[in-house]
């Protein structure tokens, strides 16, 4: 053994013993015949002490930051103790030395605040690993790992592993291919989930099943989105939607507990789909903070559900002089707290906020709600005192509020309007990186539009379960269901998927459904999104066959094992719990990869490449 002790493992009760440790150098501090080192390994820092019989050996053999070192020597109590590290009572008298190894002079200081920029960090980034912050989230990621295997071990699922090398199915993101060296002009694609193969286990009987499983998705990268990244991915037979919900929300109860040493004992929220666009503007809202969207206007076509609501504004019995709200698509605003003292300053700096391209609103509408109970809005010349009064309690603002209004096109309104809340909720100090809330939204569209590829796809995946009330819509074109559909142009767009998403703090953490399994219905889906029975046979094949053999009723769910961590580590890049992650442009700038191959290499693999 090249240590007796860890650097991060003696205090007082271990004075006066003899120790060896090893590690890395951090510090070399010399005072006049004495040199402090300070000895850095995975568990902590302890001093070292070189006294003036050492310091012929340091001058023969000078010692460097990152240097690995072995020394031995006493554990004496500090005369100047350190408070900050938990070894800082003591230190290590040394009385011999090796350099295990040298180092070269790193590129950045490897400490908390370190000077290395992010690209110089990813090129190093085994010394990058070396840090105390990156360390903490990747011993959070093991945290949250033991934690979920803990309990889904418990709860009698079984860990199976599903291939890597499939065949490509392109439905949601863009797969990542592999060429074939033994079949050519043939390729396999790497799972963008396992999902089939997770319901073929149902089908096998293997009624629990996890794994915490690596997925590829070839997809423009945000700070919440890796090309691969990974999964906490889980099945269950003979269950319904309540079943997975209980069975999950505990699973993320159990990680808080185990990981942050949080009770979550509120019970967690449920939301539809479509309350959830109406009151946040988007399908993962952040509940930490209120802030409802009040809808004035609407296109009867977004939300046919809702038409009735259309009666609770003044906004909606037809022109109000003011073009942009008459000539708007939608019409949303909402109540920022205590904010009725903006200045024009402030107000003009959040005007340009919602003109930014990413928003790229045309303007934005306020009204202040003094607390003398008098009104004053940018729109004073269309809108009396009372019309301006109805327009706030729509939001259910109060004196000392500031309503801020945006009309336009629905999508980018809402949109919009969802951003500026979660902005406001932001500068308003109500995102609170330490509070946790959880919420399930349900109720998810069967199928939704895809603007660029013009045509409609399954909002969640092909394999999801319409509600039970709308099968037979499906199997049979049942008329009512059909005429809340006829506000869109596809036949079956008003039904509802038995699909849940859970949300953590506004991110989507997981996601899942009750599936299909009965081949009748699962060929209707394949229909309903465009594909022959040829295409379905020769894509799916496998999965219709597979359930033409008992295929239980069954469900499930994946989380975003990466985001889960991101969130609980009070970050918002998933880079930083990944210990060799992707570049945004999908690089990775260690490794230097992906790169080119040998002429011999794709010859190997029959691709030639075009010259370009
Ligand atoms: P879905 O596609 O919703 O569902 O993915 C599940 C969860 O995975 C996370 N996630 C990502 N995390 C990082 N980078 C990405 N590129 C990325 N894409 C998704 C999200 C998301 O909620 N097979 C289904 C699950 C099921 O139906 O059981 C699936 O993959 O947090």
């Amino acid at each position: 053994m090249y240590r007796s002790h860890t650097c991060g493992a003696l205090r007082m009760q271990d004075v006066n013993q003899q120790v060896t440790l090893a590690g890395w150098v951090q510090t070399i501090r010399k005072f006049g015949a004495i040199t402090f080192i300070d000895l850095r390994d995975r568990y902590g820092i302890t001093q070292l002490l070189l006294g003036e019989e050492l310091n012929s050996q340091l001058t023969d053999q000078p010692l460097g930051r990152e240097y690995v070192l072995q020394a031995t020597g006493k554990v004496t109590e500090r005369s100047n103790k350190n408070s900050q590290i938990d070894t800082g009572d003591i230190e290590v008298a040394v009385t011999s030395f090796t350099i295990l190894n040298k180092s070269a002079v790193p590129p950045f200081t490897i400490q908390d605040d370190t000077d290395g920029g992010d690209d110089i960090r990813m090129k190093y980034r085994f010394l990058d690993l070396r840090r105390n912050a990156v360390k903490k989230n990747l011993e959070l990621r093991y945290a949250v790992n033991r934690s979920a295997r803990n309990y889904l071990h418990q709860q009698g699922f079984m860990d199976i592993e599903t291939p890597f090398l499939i065949k490509s199915t392109p439905e949601g993101a863009r797969d990542f291919v592999v060429p074939s060296r033994m079949n050519a002009g043939q390729f396999y694609a790497l799972p963008q989930s396992p999902q089939t193969f997770k319901q073929l286990l149902m089908v096998s009987g293997y009624d629990r099943y996890y794994q915490i499983v690596k997925c590829f998705r070839d997809e423009d990268l945000r700070a919440d989105r890796q090309p691969e990244f990974t999964q906490i991915d889980c099945e269950m037979a003979f269950v319904e939607q309540e079943d997975i919900l209980q069975m999950f929300e505990q699973l993320i109860k159990q990680i808080f507990k185990d990981v942050k040493q949080i009770d979550y004992s509120d019970l967690v929220e449920r939301i539809s789909w479509e309350e959830a666009m109406w009151t946040y503007g988007n399908d993962k809202p952040d509940i930490r903070f209120n802030m409802k969207l009040a809808n004035y206007k609407f296109p009867l076509h977004t939300f046919p559900e809702k038409k009735e609501t259309l009666s609770n504004s003044l906004l909606s019995s037809g022109a109000t002089g003011f073009a942009v709200f008459d000539q708007a698509e939608t019409i949303i605003g909402f109540a920022a707290a205590g904010c009725s003292e903006y200045t024009r300053k402030q107000i003009d700096e959040l005007t340009e906020w919602v003109k930014r391209p990413q928003i790229g609103m045309q303007g934005m509408v306020y009204i202040k709600c003094n607390l003398d109970g008098t009104f004053k809005s940018s729109v004073d010349k269309f809108f009396g005192e009372e019309s301006l009064q109805k327009i706030a309690a729509a939001t259910g603002a109060q004196p000392g509020d500031l309503v801020l209004v945006l009309a336009g096109k629905e999508e980018k309104t809402r949109k919009a309007a969802s951003e500026l809340r979660l902005e406001m909720g932001k500068r308003l100090g109500l995102r609170k990186e330490n509070e946790f809330k959880l919420l399930w939204v349900l109720d998810f569209p069967l199928f939704e539009y895809a603007e660029e590829e013009n045509r409609w796809v399954a909002r969640h995946h092909p394999f999801t379960a319409p509600k039970p009330d709308h099968i037979a819509v499906m199997i049979d074109n049942d008329p009512e269901i059909k005429d809340a559909a006829k506000y869109l142009e596809h036949p079956y767009a008003g039904i509802k998927a038995n699909a849940y998403d859970m949300v953590l703090n506004g991110n989507e953490i997981g996601g899942g459904s009750i599936r299909i399994f009965q081949r009748p219905l699962q060929e209707k889906m394949f229909a309903a999104l465009g594909m022959t029975e040829a295409e379905a046979l020769h894509k799916f094949g496998f999965l219709l066959g597979a359930f033409e053999y008992g295929a239980p009723p069954h469900g499930g769910i994946a989380f975003g094992f990466d985001r889960l961590c991101s969130i609980l580590g009070g970050s918002e890049s998933i880079r930083d719990f990944i210990a060799f992650p992707k570049n945004n442009s999908g690089r990775d700038v260690m490794l230097d990869a992906p790169g080119t191959i040998d002429q011999h290499q794709l010859d190997e693999l029959h691709i030639q490449l075009n010259k370009e």
